[in-house]
């Protein structure tokens, strides 16, 4: 595996050589380049709650510290999801109402519909499913012949995933993903065709439209049948959400596609690459896969695929020392505060027997902590048990290609050969 094109002695050093007034997070390069690091680490050593007074997106705080990240979260009286869970605002125009970005009481009653699909019995029943869809696909790959595992294996079982959670018709399923893809990628990525920031915009609503069209339909077809186990059919007959208006409905659909979509397919492939940079790991588990559900966890907190979430403050408050202002956009750092030493111990290090393998903050804490992290966990599980049974090793051939966002931490792209079978 080569050692990657990006040379962290630079990104350090420019990091370190950068006022910190002139640091600016949120700059999606700086995560395409995994670059953003050490701005990280100097901010928690410097300046843990830190004041970004420029950017496009206005003026923001940076909470890049375990502890403090713990008391944003677990604050929501004080720290509200509303308007957004991103440093974007919602243009007027175009407001995608879901309960991620809600505050009680209503996200409550919309988080408690959706959460049936993921309880401990639905999990256990969707469990063999899982695995027969992660064997087919794991059975269908070319042996000795390099190919791209972001396609060929993260996304196709996360859309399958999805598709069996929606009941989702089967040959249109990678619509999902272009959906998912669309909703949170920035005019730079030219995923629908353009760079200029205005018609990139006026594309992603008519996608987003052609996405609830589709699921309209959907909906009515189910809520003249009898309520079943699929969300759409949860979300039609559910009393807190049967009454949703067009966006509403749209922007809980986002929700789930992107949760359940974007963050298990970076962990995914995020495990490939982190057992490649890490032979010695690797053998560990494959010397005893029972290693197996600590190694998910590390590779959730390793990768946090997504980098953080953002607060809006509802009343003046001091955090690290600092006064937030009422008003003031807040990003709780969890890539940050995953790799935190006086929480975590050598954070930097990749070790997939570590204690307490699930103090990580890459679901959150508090009222939205994710609803679907034990959905995820299984996944990862299911198919890591299936790929030590087949294949001897995964060679990644080259660093992979990082996703343009700092909010979604993931990869485009990573190219491996699986030179045989067991
Ligand atoms: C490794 C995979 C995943 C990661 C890292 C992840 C991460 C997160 C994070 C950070 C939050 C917000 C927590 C907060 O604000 O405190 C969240 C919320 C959420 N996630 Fe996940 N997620 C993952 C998988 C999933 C899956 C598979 C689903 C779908 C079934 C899902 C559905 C949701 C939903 C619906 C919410 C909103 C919860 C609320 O607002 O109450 N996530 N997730």
């Amino acid at each position: 595996m080569s050692d990657g094109s990006i040379d962290l002695n630079d990104a350090r050093a420019k990091a370190y050589a950068t006022p910190l007034e002139q640091f600016n997070l949120i700059d999606p390069v700086l995560f395409k380049n995994d670059a953003h690091w050490p701005y990280f680490e100097r901010l928690r050593k410097e300046d843990p709650v830190h004041y970004t007074a420029e950017s496009e997106e206005g003026p923001y705080w940076n909470v890049t510290k375990y502890n403090d990240i713990m008391a944003v979260d677990t604050n929501h009286e004080v720290f509200s999801s509303e308007p957004a869970i991103t440093v974007f605002d919602p243009t007027d125009d175009f407001q995608l109402p879901m309960f991620i970005a809600m505050d009680p009481p209503k996200h409550d009653v919309q988080r408690k519909t959706v959460s049936p699909i993921v309880s401990p019995a639905n999990l256990h029943m969707l469990e063999p499913l899982i695995r027969e869809r992660a064997c087919k696909i794991l059975d269908g790959l070319p042996i000795g012949e390099e190919f791209d595992w972001v396609d060929r294996v993260s996304i196709e079982l996360t859309t399958q995933m999805l598709a069996t959670l929606f009941d989702f018709p089967w040959e249109d399923r990678r619509k999902l993903t272009f959906w998912s893809d669309v909703a949170t990628a920035g005019p730079d990525t030219g995923i629908l065709g353009t760079t200029d920031p205005d018609e990139h915009e006026e594309r992603r609503k008519a996608t987003l439209f052609e996405c609830v069209d589709y699921f309209l339909r959907l909906w009515n077809e189910r809520v003249d049948q009898p309520p079943k186990g699929d969300l759409i059919s949860m979300l039609a007959h559910g009393e807190a959400t049967k009454n949703m208006d067009r966006m509403e409905y749209l922007g809980n659909l986002i929700l789930l596609i992107v949760g359940g979509n974007d963050t298990t397919r970076n962990t995914i492939s995020g495990s490939v690459y982190a057992l490649n940079k890490n032979p010695d790991q690797y053998a560990k588990l494959k010397a005893n896969p029972a290693l197996i559900p600590s190694m998910v966890s590390e590779t959730i907190r390793w990768q946090t695929p997504l980098a953080y979430m953002r607060r809006t403050a509802t009343r003046d408050v001091e955090l690290g020392g600092k006064t937030i202002k009422k008003g003031d956009k807040v990003l709780m750092w969890y890539v940050s505060g995953n790799r935190d030493d006086e929480v975590i111990e050598n954070p930097n290090d990749y070790i997939i027997d570590r204690e307490q393998p699930r103090r990580h903050l890459s679901f959150g804490f508090g009222i939205h902590r994710c609803v679907g992290n034990r959905l995820a966990e299984l996944q990862l599980k299911i198919i890591w048990e299936e790929i030590l049974k087949r294949f001897p090793t995964i060679e990644v051939q080259a660093e992979p290609e990082r996703v343009l966002s700092s909010f979604v931490k993931g990869y485009q792209e990573l190219r491996v050969i699986i030179p045989t079978r067991n």
